[in-house]
């Protein structure tokens, strides 16, 4: 029956102490410790996880070793907090229990420590998914922002949680977190104000000043020196191990991931930093007429900033800190405070500042981190209160931690100890009473509603007339004398008389764990808990958000003159609560124990150890286990689990379940003595059967996922096997369709070719025959066409004979002609060559004779001979050349070729002369007489205004057409034409200019041989007409103009309305034409033609003169004429 599990394997020592054998405190002490040499640091009573705090950091909280606990039974592996939250987890989600763990141990025991190992174990494990998560970072954020406001540096611990908290974390069907709710529990706000001795303010004062960012500070007012404030201590202001500037980061990240809005984290920083102004403002006294010293501010620098900070009016809060208003009966009483009251009044109200403000802050993470679905939740709650506490001084702060320790431990024992024994009997089942220490007297003296010194505390604080912590110990030593737990030394007990170690103004609780000495001084002020209302009012006129909210009893229209509750009063209602919370759900402990009072790992104090062992009741734990059942089990939920184990009970029990446990455990061989039948549950002794039991489960699943394996491999392999057949049949169907097909194919293919052969042979038999008889015939023809071939070849040659006779003749014939002929040729052939010899013979002869005669004439001529030839052969090439070379007829043609030789310059020259003058002759020669009198009038043009005046290169291109208006055809001007008694020399649209302002007015202007006639251009209408004899000169100027002046001779008939002033692009023609018909009648002189840019013309009485002048006409480009005076008429050219 040896179940072999990692929980009994190579354990070091025993980790289960239900397990120890021989148990007494030393083995048990001694198991503890070697457990602890070894890094073992957790170890079990049944379900119980002790805890011992290692003081170093293991490698045991990793997310492998999540992995290793994750889904595995409690006692599988070796003992490990996460065994209990994976536990307590899987509970909850299967078995829909509402569970609690409940971590105690004294401080610095590692309770903080362990319940955020049994968070982020049950964060890791729960569902995911990005909704889940969020919830889930924001719980575990809620962390480290309480930690900052809650906890601080004590002597016994550098991270002492100086405030109760109890987190609901809830969760859905699936076991997915939905959100939570803290609950905290009376902050130590003495701790504001005043700190022992090596202790120091809460971390966030020290993680402000450190890790704020210079502006930060300088908006808060503060400086980063810890010296400068009075409700920092000095001694203790840096932590080993502890960064207050990485934690201020961390606090500031973690208030962003809950939920907190930028301001709201302004606000409490601005609330920190007043609390530390707060502790700077001090008071002097000044004395007052009645004797009475009155307190006044003495530096009002720190009290100006806090104001600013909190937007408060000075004047208000200062007068708060000297005056006291006491109402009482609808009266209104107003005292002065003196310099201690003062200082009363401001620490009071620094520590409801601070301790308001810590309330608050677990509301708005509660606001945050709260569950969005109203559906049904499953609750694991962690409680992580502040340990058990004995200082040197202890008050009335301790008096309240120890009182809510002596509580969880009445819970633990309750439903350990008591509830375990109790339930043995509700079973029914034999059992012997096992001793252990109940603290409920303990309970009783402190919380009892009649004589509990909380109640004597609050009938003290109410009880009008002087109250003072002398009193309420007087109380104290009358009403608890009598009480075993309770010591004083003016106690009727007479025992503590003499006892020195108790001093007159204290009493002595003997705790659970152990006696502690507690000094009344401040009970009844800490009890009271009192803020002056004119603080309270002061604060809630605040212009400041939060704290507003933080003093609603300020609130002047809701005055409630009753007294508040005390705290001792409400923590202690408050605890009660929360025990009867706690007592509604499935309870999971952690114990955890501290090695040494150092701090320091390795250490193990045997006598420390001892002493929590004993008050934390562990050895009575592990008696009751022991004497006890290590596990048990309702009927029902046991036998469905283990009904597989025997045949009788698999798969279906029919009768009751008890009857179906005994059957299985009789099947399985259980010896007797490991378990007992209860009434409603069975009950088995020893761990180790219950191992027995899930290995035997564990066994018996893996047969049946085999047996169900093997089915279902059997029914699967029949498939594929069916499958198989089915293929089979199709396969061989198809084949032997296929086999037959390609058989037939065969036989077919094998007739085919049979049939092919017979066929062929039966051709070839009829070729043969076919062949034989087309030879046969073949063959007469042959014969025959031999027969008629051999008669035609024979009258062939006959007849070839006679042709050949025949030509043999005529061939012979000829022959004979040729060579008469050829004897013909060669006796003339010869008779010429005598002849021709006969000359050749004579001319040489001749010439010998002649050269004979002639040899001395030629010696003396033949130089100037060849001279002559020589010259003459190149005077020959040379206008052979020169014909090749000639340039166009064109007379415009400048060219010329070049001269081959010097000698020939002049007769080059003068041949290019001549060559252009024949040239120029030939070109006249093709002109018709109309084109040579244009010519003609060109020439004169030239003569009379080249080089004189500037418009006359513009004229040359332009031929001269005389008619422009087409007078003749156009009907309009009918009247004109008949005018013109001849031809027509010039009709052209002019301008004519007025001779009052020189504007122009088109007009027609037409010119015969006789007369000039001046036209209006729309109708034709005759304007004027000046016989030419009337004309005497004509001028224009020098520019580029077609200003003209036509000047009368004076005293003719057209000279009345004086000369004419015109104008015209086609100056040059007008001119030329009106000069050459003076030129060409005999009846007239010549007109004069004056070129000069300055003239006189007649207009009517007036000679006006008529200048010209260069520069640029307002109208652009064209000519501007204007009269300037009687005299003068400027007409501006543009210049060239
Ligand atoms: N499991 C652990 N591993 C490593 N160090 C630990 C562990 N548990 C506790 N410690 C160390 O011990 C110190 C004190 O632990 P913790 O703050 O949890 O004590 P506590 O029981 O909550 O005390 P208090 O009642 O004063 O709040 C921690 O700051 C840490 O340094
Ligand atoms: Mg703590």
């Amino acid at each position: 029956m040896e179940v072999k599990t990692s929980l009994l394997d190579n354990m070091i020592g025993v980790g289960d102490m239900v397990l120890i054998e021989p148990l007494s405190e030393d083995t048990f002490i001694e198991n503890l410790k070697k457990r602890f040499d070894h890094n073992e640091i957790y170890t079990y009573i049944g379900s119980v996880v002790i805890s011992m705090n290692p003081y170093k950091s293991l490698p045991i909280y990793t997310a492998e070793k999540v992995e290793e606990y994750r889904n595995r039974n409690f006692y599988e592996l070796s003992p490990h907090i996460y065994a209990l939250a994976d536990e307590a987890y899987r509970s909850l989600r299967d078995q829909d229990k509402d569970q609690c763990i409940l971590i105690t141990g004294e401080s610095g025991a590692g309770k903080t420590e362990a319940s955020k190992f049994v968070m982020s174990y049950v964060a890791a494990v729960c569902g995911k998914g990005q909704e889940v998560n969020k919830v889930k970072e924001q719980l575990l954020q809620s962390n480290p922002v309480l930690e900052a406001f809650g906890n601080a540096k004590t002597v016994r611990n550098d991270n002492s949680s100086r405030f109760g908290k109890y987190m609901d974390v809830e969760f859905d069907f699936k076991g997915d977190p939905l959100g939570g709710v803290i609950s905290n529990y009376l902050l130590e706000k003495s701790r504001v104000v005043k700190q022992p001795r090596g202790e120091r303010n809460f971390h966030i004062f020290y993680q402000l000043l450190s890790g704020a960012s210079d502006d930060t500070l300088k908006k808060l007012k503060l400086d980063r020196d810890f010296s400068k404030y009075n409700y920092l201590s000095l001694d203790s202001a840096t932590v080993n191990g502890l960064d207050d500037a990485a934690s201020f980061r961390t606090v500031r990240n973690a208030m962003q991931i809950v939920g907190f809005m930028e301001d709201e984290v302004q606000s409490v920083l601005e609330l920190v930093a007043a609390v530390l102004k707060l502790g700077n403002i001090e008071f002097k006294p000044e004395s007052r007429c009645n004797g009475f010293d009155e307190s006044r501010i003495k530096d009002k620098n720190d009290l100006k900033e806090m104001c600013e900070l909190l937007g408060i009016e000075q004047s208000v809060l200062e007068r708060a800190f000297s005056f006291r208003t006491v109402e009482a009966k609808m009266e209104k009483v107003s005292t002065t405070l003196n310099v201690a009251q003062a200082y009363y009044a401001r620490d009071a109200l620094a520590k409801n500042l601070y301790s308001r403000l810590f309330s608050w802050l677990v509301n708005r993470i509660n606001e945050s981190i709260k569950a969005q679905t109203k559906t049904s939740k499953k609750v694991m709650g962690v409680l992580d209160i502040y340990g058990f506490e004995i200082f040197e001084d202890n008050s009335f702060e301790q008096f309240i931690i120890n009182y809510c320790n002596e509580k969880l431990q009445q819970i633990f024992i309750e439903l350990t100890l008591r509830e375990e024994q109790e339930e043995y009997v509700r079973e029914g089942i034999e059992w012997t009473n096992i001793e252990y220490f109940n603290n409920a007297i303990i309970c009783d003296l402190i919380e009892n509603n009649k004589n509990g010194i909380l109640a004597m505390l609050d009938e003290e604080c109410l009880r009008p007339g002087t109250v003072t912590d002398e009193t309420f110990l007087d109380k104290l030593n009358t009403v608890c004398a009598e009480h075993q737990h309770f010591e004083s030394r003016q106690s009727k007990n007479s025992k503590f008389l003499t006892d020195h170690s108790l001093p007159h103004n204290c009493f002595r609780i003997q705790h659970y764990a152990g006696k502690v000495l507690y000094r009344v001084e401040g009970f009844v002020d800490k009890n009271n808990d009192l803020l002056y209302r004119d603080l309270s009012q002061a604060m809630y006129k605040a212009n400041h958000s939060l704290i507003k909210i933080l003093f609603p009893e300020g609130n002047p229209a809701k005055v409630n003159l009753k007294r508040p509750p005390t705290a001792g009063f409400q923590f202690r209602a408050s605890v009660g609560t929360l025990m009867k919370n706690l007592l509604t759900k499935n309870p999971n402990y952690i114990r955890c124990v501290k090695p040494n009072d150092k701090k320091a790992a390795h250490i193990f104090t045997d006598s420390l150890v001892c002493h929590q062992v004993r008050y934390l009741g562990l050895m009575e734990n592990v008696r009751v286990r022991r004497a006890g059942y290590a596990f048990r089990q309702a009927y029902e939920p046991c036998l469905e689990r283990y009904k597989m184990l025997c045949k009788q009970t698999w798969p279906h029990w029919k009768g009751p379940a008890r009857e179906g446990v005994e059957v299985l455990l009789k099947n399985l061989q259980v010896p007797a003595e490991e378990f007992a039948y209860g009434r409603s549950k069975i009950f088995i002794r020893n761990p180790r059967t219950l191992f027995f039991l899930e290995e035997k489960r564990r066994q018996c699943l893996e047969d049946l996922a085999t047996l169900i394996q093997k089915i279902y491999r059997g029914w699967k392999c029949r498939i594929h096997f069916l499958l198989l057949k089915k293929s089979q049949v199709v396969v061989a169907a198809w084949y032997r369709r296929f086999a037959q097909q390609k058989k037939y194919q065969n036989i077919r293919s094998s007739a085919l070719v049979v049939q092919s052969f017979i066929r062929g042979w039966k051709a070839r038999k009829l070729l043969r025959e076919l062949k034989h008889k087309k030879r046969c015939e073949e063959a007469v023809t042959t014969i025959s066409a031999y027969w008629h071939g051999t008669q035609a070849r024979r009258e062939l040659r006959r007849l070839k004979e006679e042709a050949r006779n025949k030509h043999a003749v005529s061939v012979i014939w000829a022959a004979w002609l040729g060579t008469k002929a050829r004897r013909e040729l060669r006796r003339l052939k010869h008779e010429a060559r005598s002849k021709q010899a006969v000359s050749v013979i004579w001319a040489c002869w001749q010439g010998t004779k002649v050269r004979r005669e002639y040899r001395k004439f030629f010696r003396a001529n033949a130089g100037k001979k060849i001279y002559d030839f020589t010259i003459q052969r190149i005077m020959q090439k040379y206008f052979m050349g020169l014909k090749k070379t000639m340039p166009s007829m064109s007379p415009v043609d400048k060219s010329w070729p070049a001269r081959p030789y010097g000698f020939l310059d002049r007769t080059h020259q003068e041949l290019r002369r001549i060559f252009h003058l024949w040239r120029c002759k030939k070109y006249r020669s093709q002109f018709t007489e109309e084109k040579k009198a244009t010519y003609e009038e060109k020439l004169a043009a030239s003569e009379l205004f080249k080089d004189k005046k500037a418009l006359y290169p513009s004229s040359v291109g332009q031929p001269f057409k005389g008619d422009y208006v087409e007078i003749t055809k156009n009907p309009k001007y009918q009247k004109l034409n008949s005018l013109a008694e001849d031809k027509v020399l010039l009709a052209d649209v002019v301008s004519k200019i007025n001779r009052a302002n020189g504007k122009g007015a088109p007009r027609i202007f037409l010119l015969t041989k006789k007369s000039l006639v001046l036209a209006d251009q729309k109708t034709g209408q005759v304007k004027a007409s000046v016989p030419l004899l009337d004309l005497s000169s004509v001028s224009v100027s020098t520019q580029s103009d077609g200003f003209f002046a036509l000047k009368l001779k004076e005293g003719s008939t057209s000279a009345a309305k004086g000369d004419f002033l015109l104008s015209s692009d086609r100056l040059i023609e007008i001119i030329t034409k009106l000069h050459r018909i003076g030129a060409a009648s005999a009846d007239r002189n010549q007109i004069n033609i004056d070129i000069s840019d300055e003239f006189l013309v007649q207009f009517k009485q007036d000679k006006v003169c008529v200048k010209f002048i260069q520069g640029t006409p307002k109208n652009g480009n064209g000519v501007a004429c204007k009269r300037k005076n009687n005299r003068l008429l400027e007409v501006s050219v543009p210049s060239p």
